[in-house]
C-alpha cells in the first residue's frame, strides 16, 4: 500500500488579495508535495480560504456587495493565483461550503455535551485585524494591538468558552513526548513557556459578528472565526462522514479527495503556518482535538516572514509584491525557484528586484542554463545523439548519490534552501568539469576521452534535472526532454540571461 502524507497551508483570508506571502507558504508545500509524490507517497495536499468574520462583513461593505459576492471573487482570485503558480493542491476548502459549516457546527454541540464548551461572559480587549482578544501584559502603551498598533476596542458580551486552561498539562506532555511537533526547533521554547505561563479558557463565539456559522442551540452567536478555520483541516479530511447526519455530501467530498474514510487521511503530516500563526496551531488546535478525542497532526511547522526592501508590505506603503506579475515578466518557476534559495526556510527574509534578477543570473543562467547548452551543443557536435544509459566508472556520477542523500536529509529538515544549495552545487561541479576537460579540445587529440565526458555531463544533468521538478515543474520537464536518448535537437537558451536595469 502507498504512503499517504496528508498536507496543509493555513487557508487565507478573503479581506484582501493573495501576495507573494501567501504564495510563500504555498509552493512550499507544493515543492513538499511533488518531492513526496516523487517518492511514491500518496500525497493529500489541500489549500484554502478562510471566509467568515468581521473584517470580511467590512470588506465587502466597502466594496458595495453581499459577503457571498465577496467571498466568491477573492477564493476565484486564490484558485486564478494558484493556477498560475502551478500549485498542484488536491483539494481546496473554503469555510463558507456547507460541507465545512456543518462540521463545525456539530464539533461545537458535541464540544458543549461534553463540557468543553461553557456559556459565560465576557469583557476584554479585541483587535478587530487578529479577531482575537489581548490579555494586559500583551497590549502596547496607549491600548495597542502587539501585532498592528492600532488602538483596541472594548468589548463586552455573552459568549461561550473553550475549556482551553483544561488542556495545559496535556499540552506540555505532548510537546515533550512529540519533538518534532513544535517544528523548527527554535520556536519551541516560546510555546513551551506560554502554555507553562497559564492558559485562559477562550472565548469561542461572538454575537456581533453577522457573517459567521451560527451555534446551532443559541443561533444569536455566531463562532469565533479561529475555531471556524481550525476546523477546515478535518472537515476537509471528512470528518462530516463521523459526525454529520447529512452524510452524503461528505462522502461525495471523501471520492473527490480519493479516501475511503476520515481515518485514511487523519492526522495530517504537517501544517505550515506563517510565524504569526504559530501558536493557533500549537496550542488552541491540539486543544481542541484533545477535546474531540482525536489524533494530533504530526508536525506544525512555522517559517518566517518576508519584508520588501526592508518594509513590512502593506496596502498604504504600496509594496505588496503581486508574484502573478512577477511570474509574468520572468517566470513562474525562476520565482518559485529564488523564494527558497534566498533565505534558509524558517528565518525571516527580505525580497529584492535586484536580488531575484542576480539569482536568476547566477543560479539559472549561468550555472544550469549554460550547463544544459554547453552540454547539448559539444555532444550534438561530437556525438549527434544521446544514449539511453552509460556505463563505466564515472566520478561525478557516482558523487550523485551523495548529493541525492543530502537532498532528501534537506528535505527531512524542510530545509529547502540546502536542497537547492546542493543541487545548485553539483551543477557547478559539473561546469567545473567542462573547464578543466575542455571536451572541444579534447574531441581533436582524444575524441574517445571526450565522448566520455560529454556522456557523463548528460547522465548527471538527467539527475539534475529530477531535482529540480519540485521547485521548477514545466522548467525541469523540458531539461528532460531535451536530454532524452536520440537525436539531439537545436534550442533556445532555458533561461536567457537577464540584463542589468538601464540606470
Ligand atoms: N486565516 C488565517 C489562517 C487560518 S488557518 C486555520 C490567516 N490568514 S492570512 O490570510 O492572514 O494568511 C496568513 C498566512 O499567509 C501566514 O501564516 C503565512 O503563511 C502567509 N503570509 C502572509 N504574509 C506573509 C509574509 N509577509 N511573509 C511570509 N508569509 C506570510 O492568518
Amino acid at each position: 500500500m502507498t504512503k499517504k502524507f496528508y498536507i496543509t497551508t493555513p487557508i487565507y483570508y478573503v479581506n484582501s488579495v493573495p501576495h507573494i506571502g501567501h504564495a510563500y507558504t504555498t509552493i512550499a508545500q507544493d515543492v513538499l508535495a511533488r518531492y513526496k509524490r516523487q517518492k511514491g507517497f500518496d500525497v493529500r495536499f489541500l489549500t484554502g480560504t478562510d471566509e467568515h468574520g468581521a473584517n470580511i462583513e467590512k470588506s465587502a461593505a466597502a466594496a458595495g456587495v453581499t459577503p457571498k459576492q465577496w467571498t466568491d471573487d477573492v477564493a476565484a482570485k486564490y484558485k486564478e493565483l494558484w493556477k498560475t503558480l502551478n500549485i498542484s493542491y488536491d483539494d481546496f476548502i473554503r469555510t463558507t461550503d456547507a460541507k465545512h459549516e456543518h462540521v463545525v457546527q456539530a464539533i461545537f454541540e458535541k464540544l458543549l455535551k461534553s463540557g468543553d464548551i461553557y456559556l459565560g461572559s465576557y469583557s476584554g480587549k479585541y483587535c478587530l485585524s487578529c479577531e482575537q482578544y489581548y490579555n494586559d501584559s500583551e497590549i502596547l502603551e496607549g491600548g495597542l494591538c502587539p501585532v498592528h498598533k492600532r488602538p483596541l476596542s472594548e468589548v463586552h458580551e455573552e459568549t461561550y468558552f473553550f475549556k482551553l486552561s483544561r488542556y495545559e498539562k496535556p499540552l506540555l506532555k505532548y510537546y515533550e513526548e512529540h519533538p518534532e511537533f513544535l517544528s523548527p526547533k527554535i520556536r519551541a521554547s516560546e510555546i513551551v513557556n506560554f502554555v507553562k505561563s497559564g492558559l485562559q479558557d477562550l472565548s469561542v463565539t461572538r454575537t456581533k459578528v453577522a457573517w459567521g456559522i451560527p451555534v446551532p442551540s443559541n443561533p444569536q452567536h455566531t463562532i469565533y472565526v479561529w475555531f471556524d478555520a481550525l476546523i477546515n483541516y478535518i472537515s476537509a479530511a471528512g470528518l462530516g462522514t463521523l459526525l454529520c447526519e447529512d452524510k452524503a455530501e461528505h462522502e461525495a467530498q471523501l471520492k473527490q479527495i480519493k479516501a475511503d474514510k476520515f481515518e485514511d487521511l487523519w492526522p495530517a503530516d504537517l501544517h505550515m503556518v506563517g510565524k504569526e500563526i504559530f501558536r493557533f496551531h500549537t496550542v488552541i488546535w491540539p486543544a481542541v482535538l484533545m477535546a474531540l478525542g482525536l489524533p494530533l497532526p504530526k508536525k506544525v511547522f512555522a517559517h518566517g516572514w518576508w519584508t520588501v526592501e526592508g518594509e513590512k508590505m502593506s496596502k498604504s506603503l504600496g509594496n505588496i509584491i503581486d508574484p502573478a506579475k512577477v511570474a509574468a515578466q520572468y517566470g513562474v518557476d525562476p520565482l518559485r525557484a529564488f523564494l527558497f534559495r534566498e533565505v534558509p526556510f524558517g528565518q525571516d527574509g527580505d525580497f529584492s528586484m535586484e536580488s531575484f534578477k542576480n539569482r536568476y543570473n547566477s543560479d539559472l543562467a549561468n550555472n544550469i542554463g549554460n550547463l544544459l547548452s554547453r552540454t547539448l551543443n559539444m555532444a550534438a557536435k561530437n556525438m549527434g545523439e544521446l544514449p539511453e544509459t552509460i556505463e563505466g566508472d564515472y566520478k561525478l556520477l557516482a558523487k550523485s548519490a551523495d548529493v541525492e542523500g543530502a537532498i532528501d536529509k534537506a528535505y527531512d529538515e524542510l530545509a529547502f534552501d540546502k536542497v537547492l544549495e546542493n543541487i545548485y552545487g553539483f551543477a557547478s561541479d559539473l561546469n567545473k568539469l567542462v573547464d578543466e576537460k575542455k571536451p572541444w579540445e579534447l574531441t581533436k587529440t582524444d575524441p574517445e576521452a571526450a565522448k566520455a565526458v560529454l556522456l557523463e555531463l548528460a547522465a548527471c544533468l538527467r539527475k539534475v534535472a529530477v531535482w529540480l521538478e519540485p521547485f521548477m515543474p514545466t522548467v525541469a520537464k523540458e531539461m528532460q526532454k531535451r536530454l532524452l536518448p536520440g537525436k539531439i535537437e537545436k534550442y533556445p537558451p532555458l533561461f536567457p540571461r537577464l540584463e542589468a536595469d538601464k540606470k
